[in-house]
């Protein structure tokens, strides 16, 4: 009872302190001093010094994540592509460098021998090689955003498009131009954002919002107030529980299909198999009815007859 006291004295005490410098778009900042400056951990005693009047790039965050993940802090936890070229970030969080803006180097190699090329997203988009290979610039002018919501009355297309462009606007400070593409399918509950910029143009850095936004929905917000990611339709609130993101570059991927992942080869056999198994049941049926046929045919001729 005392340590549960004691631990809460703790936690008003330290937000009480805090309330004059916070970082409202980084609930792991730590923030101090006059002018106020705010930074995350991202390495045992490296402190990143952060910007917190916009969305934290995405690379310190990872690295920050990967730092907590290490040290036994929180960590995270999942209609098509929009052009064959869309990647998926499938490889997960790892450990990245980035440049001194926060952006992602071009080269990632998570502290192993094994390095491969990332996009201004760092989602890999090239097969896994040595310390030696070599990466130009890609910059994801493109995200696509796969969301499925909860259950919810009274929705449409129209309704949901504003309140998503609300949300995007308010929540991740994207302007709604950039929204350039809006689909919902209701019976699915699916809904397809696809935000572009032009090719060419640095900012936004899509991968910001991309990345808030899929903390949003799987985890936790990334926000110091962490009220969920909601957005209101004519008054009700609707919320998310799935939320997938394809990233397309302004350069093709150098992926190749060589290193197929355990789980796609698994999905070409299972494929394989019931073709070929549907294929042998097509053979014996014909011939079966080939049989048949032959076996009747003499039949009909005699009552014919
Ligand atoms: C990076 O390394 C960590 C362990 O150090 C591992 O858990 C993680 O899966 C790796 N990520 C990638 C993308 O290789």
């Amino acid at each position: 009872m005392m340590k549960v006291l004691i631990a809460l004295f703790v936690v008003v005490f330290v937000d009480v302190v805090a309330s004059q410098c916070t970082c409202e778009n980084m609930k792991w900042a730590v923030c101090d001093g006059t002018p106020c400056q705010c930074t995350i951990l991202v390495d045992e005693g490296l402190k990143q010094p952060i910007d917190c009047t916009t969305l934290i790039p995405k690379c310190f965050l990872m690295k920050a994540e990967m730092y907590r993940a290490r040290t036994g802090q929180s960590t995270r936890s999942i209609a098509g592509k929009p052009v064959e070229t869309a990647l998926v970030d499938n490889d997960g969080i790892y450990d990245p460098e980035c440049e001194t803006n926060g952006r992602f180097k071009n080269v990632q190699c998570n502290k192993t021998e094994e390095c491969w090329c990332v996009n201004s997203a760092g989602v890999r988009r090239s097969d896994k090689g040595d310390k030696n290979i070599k990466c130009e610039t890609a910059e994801t002018y493109w995200v696509r955003l796969e969301l499925k919501h909860k259950e919810a009355a009274g929705l449409d297309a129209v309704k949901l498009r504003t309140g998503i462009e609300n949300a995007l606007q308010q929540r991740y400070k994207l302007d709604k131009s950039f929204v350039s593409e809006f689909q919902y399918d209701k019976d699915g509950r699916l809904i397809v954002v696809d935000i572009k910029k032009k090719i060419g143009e640095s900012l936004p850095d899509l991968s910001r919002m991309a990345y808030y936004m899929e903390k949003d929905i799987k985890v936790l917000p990334l926000f110091s107030n962490t009220t969920p990611f909601e957005f209101s339709v004519e008054g009700s609130k609707v919320s998310m529980e799935k939320i997938l993101v394809y990233y397309v570059d302004d350069k093709p991927p150098t992926i190749t299909m060589q290193k197929l992942t355990g789980g796609i080869i698994a999905v070409i056999v299972v494929v394989s198999l019931i073709v070929i198994a549907g294929l042998l049941i097509m053979f014996f049926l014909a011939r079966r009815q080939k049989a048949l046929y032959s076996k009747a045919q003499p039949r009909e001729m005699e009552t014919m007859s």
